[in-house]
């Protein structure tokens, strides 16, 4: 089975051989039970696809159907209070998704009139929207044939094709959207990338080898070559530089200290224990000592939290010393305010060691 034909040109023949296999695979291993795979209204897609940006399936399908509970229209997320919008998304990270979802559903009322743009082009235009939600919705609401390109779809193609181009730059985009567009099924366009999401969390896994017997085998180039897993093509990013913080409690008659982080940056908004920040752990236990001789540090192995580009270490540090600058709230009314996992870790953490 060859991709191309005698003028280096893609295969009719195979194209519609390989969109037969691939949706019929789909329609007895896929997952076409999920709920945003039953209600395609172009809301729904949206709010499933921003949860699913960072977030494993299993733990977005209670918040999915909590959030369109509460908030079932584009209306009613334009208008929400942000208190309700951080509650609804608390514990999924990333905030500034669901900000930026409030952000296009007010451009949906006053600059489209209320109603979702169609094209995967338009789409663009709505904040937090990039290429791939937009080819997403586009392809699953509306019909539209674009590829939506995300690293199960590089994983996929660029081994099926053994498409060398790296993925780590921004160029190589063109490149897979080029070669994927025309393979893409034109009657079936959503069930087409979603097919190709769940070979790549199955059956095409980052660390899965094709197996004989896979009815994919012989669409796969790399892997007929025994070269599989050197597929997707991805140079290395420098690492980031690790964040160290010690995190303050500082208890007043049964109640602990908290600030409101800045409305910008990270985790902007929420209520967390105050934090010192450091440069390396070494310097923490002796910037911690200058401001508050007596503190006493509480957790042995310091709180990780990983940020996309960030990687966080939290050391708890139980001062006696009490400041005006803080607002110092009861384990209940802090409950009440909305949590990020984060602050979720430091509670555990702090329990634990008192
Ligand atoms: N990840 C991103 N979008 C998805 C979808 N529609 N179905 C399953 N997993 C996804």
């Amino acid at each position: 089975m060859s991709w191309y034909d005698g003028q280096g040109k893609l295969s009719e023949k195979t194209v519609t051989d390989f969109r037969k296999t691939l949706l019929d695979w789909y329609e007895h291993q896929g997952r076409t039970h999920l709920p945003w795979r039953v209600d395609k209204a172009p809301y729904p897609i949206w709010v499933s696809e921003i949860m699913l940006q960072q977030t494993q399936v299993e733990t977005v399908i209670p918040y999915y159907e909590r959030f369109l509970a509460a908030l079932p229209t584009v209306k009613a997320l334009a208008a929400a209070d942000e208190a309700l919008l951080l509650k609804l998304w608390s514990g999924l990270g990333y905030y500034s998704r669901v900000r930026n979802m409030q952000k296009a559903a007010q451009q949906i009322m006053t600059d489209f009139g209320g109603k979702f743009p169609k094209t995967a082009h338009e789409l663009q235009r709505l904040a937090g929207i990039g290429p791939y939600t937009a080819a997403a919705i586009a392809s699953i609401s509306f019909g539209e044939v674009v590829p939506a390109l995300d690293g199960n779809m590089f994983r996929v193609f660029s081994r099926l094709l053994k498409i060398k181009a790296d993925i780590a730059q921004p160029k190589s985009r063109k490149i897979f959207y080029e070669t994927i567009l025309p393979i893409v099924d034109p009657d079936r366009p959503g069930d087409f990338n979603q097919a190709i999401m769940d070979l790549g969390t199955s059956l095409m896994g980052a660390k899965t080898e094709t197996s004989a017997d896979s009815p994919f085998a012989k669409f796969n180039l790399s892997y007929q070559e025994g070269i599989e897993l050197d597929f997707p093509v991805k140079s290395k990013r420098v690492k980031q530089k690790p964040k160290f913080y010690a995190a303050i409690i500082s208890e007043k008659k049964g109640q602990l200290a908290y600030v409101q982080r800045d409305k910008v940056g990270l985790l902007a908004n929420f209520w967390t224990f105050p934090m010192l920040e450091f440069d390396s752990w070494d310097e923490i236990y002796d910037g911690v000592a200058q401001s508050y001789p007596n503190a006493k540090q509480l957790n042995i192995s310091p709180v990780t939290h990983i940020f996309t580009h960030q990687k966080w270490q939290v050391m708890l540090v139980q001062i006696d010393e009490h400041d005006d600058k803080w607002t110092y709230l009861s384990a209940e009314s802090y409950e009440a305010l909305p949590q990020t996992t984060l602050q979720v870790k430091l509670q555990t953490a702090l329990k634990e060691n008192l």
